[in-house]
């Protein structure tokens, strides 16, 4: 089955989705964006996704393109039309098509795209054996809280980390404190079983799956403390993960090459990870 695109109000197919080359999502990065979890043909944690997205589209000042029941109904359509059982979803909204300037043009109807790839779950190798960081420092601008296409560091910091064979890099501020992965957020758990990951503020984009983590973590009596950690902090830790909607919850096992704890995914990270996982299946 060839895979379809909605763009600009049609559904087309993928291979023949184009938008306008003034599209200021092209010219700008200006644009905002989501990646949701399909699991058993269902969405995890929809209405946070949406939310998340009405909040940097208003922090952009970017109108909504749709309404949200009609955005659920898009992005239903094309899981639908892409026959996706297990999943992503993305989600891209610019500002819009107009002649290259820099301010805001008068007259601009924001442009949605929607895609929907399969996806298969992690290796259980990748879970079983943990992932490796990498640490870099952190050269974003200061609003990472906001949902914005503009990647390039993170692009970068990812390309890195692949170079130096590990999975994420982990970037660092000026202060020496992780802020968060290129596309995760980080965790610890010291050596008294608390789980610490940075409050989300500016500094780092406040993960839908962040926040259903530190529901489980809450639900299941678990001690967590939201405070900055350093790498120094990080490497001594009894365990380490890191969480996104599209690597749900990886245990990470070492820090630029020294073991996290001994080496191995720790009990606390392989709970959580469990727990996660029965979280996003309830989404069928
Ligand atoms: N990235 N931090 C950054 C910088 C991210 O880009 C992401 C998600 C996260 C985790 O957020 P969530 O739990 O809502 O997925 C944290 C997506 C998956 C991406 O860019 O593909």
């Amino acid at each position: 089955m060839s895979r379809v695109a909605y763009v600009d109000g049609r559904y087309v197919p993928h291979r023949l989705a184009v938008v306008h080359i003034e599209d200021r999502g092209y010219q700008f990065a200006d644009g905002v964006y989501e990646v949701l979890a399909v699991v058993g043909g269902g969405l995890v944690d929809e209405e946070p996704h949406l939310l998340r997205l009405a909040r940097s589209l208003s922090e952009l000042r970017i109108g909504a393109p749709l309404s949200a029941a009609a955005l659920k109904i898009v992005t239903r359509e094309v899981v639908r039309r892409n026959n996706v059982h297990h999943g992503i979803v993305y989600l891209q909204i610019t500002r819009g098509v107009a002649p290259r300037d820099h301010s805001f043009p008068k007259s601009v109807k924001p442009v949605l795209v929607v895609t929907s790839r399969r996806r298969k779950p992690a290796d259980p190798r990748t879970v079983e054996d943990g992932i490796a960081v990498i640490t870099i420092p952190d050269i974003r601008w200061q609003r990472c809280d906001i949902k914005s296409i503009a990647l390039l560091p993170n692009v970068l910091g990812k390309q890195l980390a692949k170079e130096a064979r590990a999975f994420e890099a982990w970037q660092v501020d000026r202060a020496g404190q992780v802020t968060e992965g290129t596309s995760t957020n980080a965790w610890i758990v010291t050596a008294d079983r608390d789980v610490v990951t940075r409050r989300a503020d500016n500094a780092i984009l406040n993960g839908i799956t962040r926040l259903a983590v530190l529901d489980i973590i809450r639900g299941e009596g678990f001690r967590f403390v939201e405070r900055p950690f350093t790498v120094a902090e990080a490497k001594t830790a009894s365990e380490a993960f890191l969480t996104s909607t599209t690597v749900d919850l990886l245990p990470v096992v070492r820090i630029d090459g020294d073991r996290v704890g001994n080496g191995m995914p720790g009990p606390l990270s392989r709970r959580l990870r469990e727990r996660y996982l029965a979280h996003a299946a309830a989404a069928a």
